[in-house]
């Protein structure tokens, strides 16, 4: 979605901006632009340049590369249209009548209409579609000589989300940043401030930041930040290091973010366990350690998550309720925000979200929690929305994801919900020392396992590349293997463009199967599980319908030679963590595909990093 970046210190403010943009470039959008104020020279007025693209920033850069704005204050953009189409009028910066006001948004201002109505009966005048437009005029509108305490009185007017990065001409030395409902942080360097949506913007500057409340605004002078409330009560920020380094953000010789991602797994994996779990299997985790006792007096856990969260929160779920013997069920988080809940103070609710600022997770979250559920995040950004509105966090420290489609956050987020089962089968009772022992195994084992399996991935290309001809897609598994079949083909479709749907062994008779023809390929997930056998029996029922099959099994299993078209042979592992290493194949498959139609595969089309709007 929209990415903010705001920058007031020594350097020249325009070169800062254009690297953060590319920077926030992969969180998706469709136009760009920034704003510098220029300091008056002798004769001449302060004023600000704005500069537009209504195509990527590449186009942004190129302009201002043409025609370089100096000057140490500026806000940049990368918009991802809402209201309005992506137009160059519609790009933020937005201003006010006078050119004066300049403010980049991201979120949705709800009552923009009435807003907008309001001040256009008042003699304002709107150049643009954007509900971002009502922003700069009722600064505008409220403005009496204070910069600061105009901002604060047009936002009290404001509903719905936002995070703004703002300036006044008239004020050449204050930058301002203000949320609600959307994250923003203040990162605090030498001698210089930036203001982003996003860690990673800023990552190469300063690794010392202020996250933002709710309702807070921040005013940024050459003399430091301060933070306060709308009603201007000043109030003590969270100051975070962040341990992200400037590496993990580039592609470092990889063709792609998401290849060099799904390379990253078997790291991820490594430190979603780091420090959590003895050899005995007893799992702690340091953000949201709760006693035993209180922890057995949960009768129920909700897991929430969308997308590819959502089928991890459907891992979770087989194992809390296989492990712990304790009823779970997975939601789509913007499904269950309208439903009347059935839960309330014996739920655990675990809240999935890579990002920790998905707006329908946020919001299941909050309604868990009013209904007195227990509430834990397991995210990968430290202090996150999610994170800091949840009773506990557990953190994914899987370093920066860049590449739109999730891939090694996943499994990370299915580790961590090992972890979390294993965690609650132990304070239960549920699960032998024995079981214990085969898991920690398993769990040490799984990095090096996925490093083999990556290492295979010249093999994968070469099979995705035979089947990238199809159109058309069917994955099926069972148990475990349902979730991760949903999401090799969201996969699959979200970066390809190629139609892929996933369905349950069983269930692939009662309609699926109709679809299946000699152009319609099934990928079978039958690694060694207790369903195996039954998952044969579907192959075998496939394949007497001409759909080639290509299907995943344990290394050594020979039962669907000369069935299956192909099969693959994936390393003997554990259930649950065959079903980490069926997700990477499938991810590996996916890319391979994508890269063979020439598709954009870390920024597809449509698509956004964080959806932080409903
Ligand atoms: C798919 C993908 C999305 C996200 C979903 C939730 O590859 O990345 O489906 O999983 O938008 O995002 P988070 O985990 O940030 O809440």
């Amino acid at each position: 979605m929209c990415g903010i970046i705001g920058y007031l210190g020594d350097r020249e403010a325009t070169p800062i901006l254009m690297e953060s943009l590319k920077r926030l470039e992969y969180r998706g959008y469709d136009s760009a632009g920034v704003a510098v104020l220029e300091l008056a020279r002798p004769g001449e007025e302060a004023h600000t340049t704005l500069t537009k693209s209504e195509k990527k920033v590449d186009t942004l850069i190129s302009k201002l590369q043409a025609n370089m704005p100096t000057g140490h204050l500026g806000i940049g953009h990368t918009r991802w249209a809402t209201h309005g189409k992506p137009t160059y009028i519609n790009a933020h910066p937005h201003t006010d009548c006078h050119g004066k006001i300049f403010v980049v948004h991201n979120g949705i201002i709800e009552n923009f209409a009435e807003l907008k109505a309001e001040l256009q009966a008042k003699g304002h005048n709107f150049t643009s579609d954007t509900d971002t437009e009502v922003v700069p005029h009722l600064i505008e509108a409220n403005y009496k000589g204070d910069f600061l305490a105009a901002v604060r009185a047009a936002l009290k007017r404001i509903h719905g989300a936002y995070a703004l990065a703002m300036f006044s001409t008239d004020d050449p030395e204050l930058l301002i940043g203000a949320r609600l409902n959307a994250p923003l942080v203040v990162g605090l360097g030498d001698h210089e401030y930036y203001i982003a949506s996003d860690i990673t913007a800023i990552i190469p500057y300063t690794k010392r930041v202020l996250v933002l409340g709710e309702g807070e605004v921040a005013a940024v002078t050459p003399l430091g930040a301060t933070v306060s409330t709308l009603d201007g009560i000043t109030v003590q920020p969270k100051l975070i290091h962040v341990d992200w380094d400037v590496s993990q953000a580039q592609k470092s010789g990889f063709a792609h973010f998401m290849l060099k991602e799904i390379h990253e797994t078997p790291e991820a994996v490594a430190n979603a366990v780091r420090g959590r779990l003895t050899d005995d299997g007893i799992v702690s985790f340091r953000e949201f350690d709760v006693d035993d006792e209180k922890l057995r007096s949960y009768n129920e856990v909700l897991l929430l998550g969308m997308g590819t969260s959502r089928h991890a929160a459907m891992v979770g779920e087989f194992l809390v309720e296989d492990w712990a013997g304790i009823p779970a069920r997975a939601e789509d988080a913007s499904e269950f925000r309208y439903r009347r809940p059935t839960f309330g103070p014996k739920t655990l609710a675990v809240v999935l979200t890579q990002s920790g600022e998905t707006a329908d997770t946020l919001v299941g979250l909050h309604r868990a929690k009013e209904r007195g559920a227990l509430t834990v995040a397991v995210t990968n950004v430290f202090a996150s929305s999610a994170a800091r509105d949840a009773d506990g966090a557990i953190y994914l420290h899987s370093g920066p994801e860049i590449g739109v489609a999730s891939t090694k956050t996943l499994a990370a987020h299915m580790v961590s919900l090992s972890l979390l089962a294993l965690r609650l089968a132990t304070v239960n009772g549920r699960i032998s020392l024995e079981r214990r022992h085969e898991l920690v195994a398993a769990l040490r084992a799984l990095p090096d396992q996925i490093r083999e399996l990556v290492d295979r991935e010249p093999e994968i290309a070469k099979l995705a590349k035979r089947y990238s001809r199809y159109r058309n897609f069917m994955y099926f598994g069972r148990g475990l293997s349902y979730p991760v079949a949903l999401e090799g083909a969201l996969k699959l479709k979200e970066i390809s463009y190629v139609h892929a749907e996933g369905t349950t062994g069983g269930e692939l008779k009662h309609g699926p199967i109709a679809l299946l023809d000699k152009e319609f390929p099934v990928i079978a997930i039958c690694t060694a599980s207790s369903t195996k056998d039954k998952m044969v029996s579907n192959v075998y029922e496939i394949a007497a319908r001409d759909a080639p099959v290509l299907a995943l099994v344990t290394a050594g299993d020979h039962s669907l030679d000369g069935v299956a078209k192909d099969v693959f042979e994936m390393p003997a592992a554990e259930e649950s963590m065959a079903a980490i290493l069926n997700t990477v194949a499938l991810q590996l498959f996916a890319y391979h595909v994508a890269v063979e139609l020439g598709q954009d595969v870390d920024q597809p089309r449509n698509l956004a990093k964080s959806v932080t709007v409903e």
